[in-house]
């Protein structure tokens, strides 16, 4: 591993719509029924973001209070990343919008996608700038607005996703706290498991694709599934060896929020108590790239995790892709 400055999070922020959506709601909309969305999933209801919102809408909302929050000027960001499989459109970059409505002229911007797991890449790429000494900071967002590409007609999955973001600042910390280790793996071969086939250079936006539904999220839940469990477990196992630690060091989890029944599969491999999980899907669904960091900022607004605390974010998601973080919490 490359010694470097030392790294850790400064400020976080998030950003969720307004508009509710309970799984009463659903049960009129789709044949589901509520019982069936809480036992199976976790998930009580979700927020959607309206018509005239878009990803970039909610990454500069979580963007400014994450900046509040590290007192630092949007003048003074020296790089923004927006993980998110939901951006404002093919280009500009959703990095770049953000770059405008923040005013952050001197950063460099960009997105990356590795859709669930993308908070956890975009992080880590934000790390290695700082380690290195290229950049001091940077904006890291993981934003998503899955509403508008869901089939609203389809139970396998319309129930599962929510839109929000969640944003960190990442600066230079003391030696030894901050982020400890990072892991990050991808499974290109398992890949249809989780598609959005139509909208790029391989099926673009015709008719044919618009009439055959082609632009909407598709998901074979129980491949996901059996995979999420097995990637949760060795992706935090991974980070754990990487940063020199054992099981009952980590204080606090803090989980991609798809299942609880992935959660609790990934808490029990990991030997940890949920009360040192945090769990906020009842509330917002999945939320894929945002999960994590909208997590994180609860975890740390409720101050659920204090200074020197060993927490680890893990992730996975579409790609097949997995990744996870293991830090010393660095902020008062
Ligand atoms: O961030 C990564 C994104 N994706 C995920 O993390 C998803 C991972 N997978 C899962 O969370 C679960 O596999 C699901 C929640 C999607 C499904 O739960 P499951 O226990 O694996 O159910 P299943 O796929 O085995 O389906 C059981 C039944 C099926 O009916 P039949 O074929 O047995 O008659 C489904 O059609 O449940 C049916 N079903 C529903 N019933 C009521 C599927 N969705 C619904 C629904 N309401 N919304």
């Amino acid at each position: 591993m490359i010694k470097g400055y030392a790294v850790g999070i400064s400020g976080t922020g998030s950003a969720l719509p307004e508009k509710v959506l309970t799984n009463l709601d659903l049960e009129k909309m789709v044949d589901t029924t509520d019982e069936w969305i809480r036992t199976r999933t976790g998930i009580g209801s979700r927020r959607i973001a309206d018509d005239k919102t878009a990803t970039s809408d909610l990454s500069t909302e979580a963007a400014k209070k994450a900046l509040a929050d590290a007192n630092l000027k949007a003048e003074d960001l020296d790089l923004i990343i927006v993980a998110t499989v939901t951006p404002d459109m093919a280009f500009p970059s959703t990095a770049c919008i953000v770059q405008k409505n923040l005013g952050a002229v001197k950063a460099a911007a960009f997105d990356i996608e590795a859709a669930c797991t993308g908070f956890i890449y975009a992080l880590t790429i934000a790390e290695q700038f700082i380690k290195n000494g290229v950049y001091k900071n940077a904006l890291v967002i993981g934003a998503e607005t899955l509403s508008k590409v869901l089939d609203w007609e389809d139970r396998n999955t319309c129930v599962l996703f929510g839109d929000g973001a969640g944003a960190v600042v990442v600066e230079r910390t003391e030696e030894g706290m901050g982020i400890l280790s990072s892991y990050l793996g991808a499974d290109g071969g398992n890949g249809e498991a989780l598609t959005q086939p139509a909208g790029g250079s391989r099926i673009p936006a015709s008719l044919h694709s618009v009439e055959n539904k082609l632009h909407y999220v598709k998901m074979d839940g129980s491949e996901v599934f059996k995979f999420a469990v097995r990637a949760m477990g060795k992706a935090a196992m991974e980070a754990l060896r990487l940063g020199g630690m054992e099981l009952e060091d980590i204080d606090f989890l803090i989980p991609h929020q798809a299942n609880i029944r992935i959660i609790e599969g990934s808490a029990k491999r990991l030997k940890l108590p949920m009360e040192k999980v945090y769990v906020n899907l009842d509330k917002y669904g999945n939320m894929s790239a945002a999960s994590v960091p909208v997590a994180l900022d609860e975890v740390v607004r409720n101050g659920l995790i204090k200074k020197n605390d060993k927490v680890v974010m893990v992730a996975f998601g579409g790609g097949l892709t997995w990744g996870s973080t293991l830090m010393k919490w660095s902020k008062d």
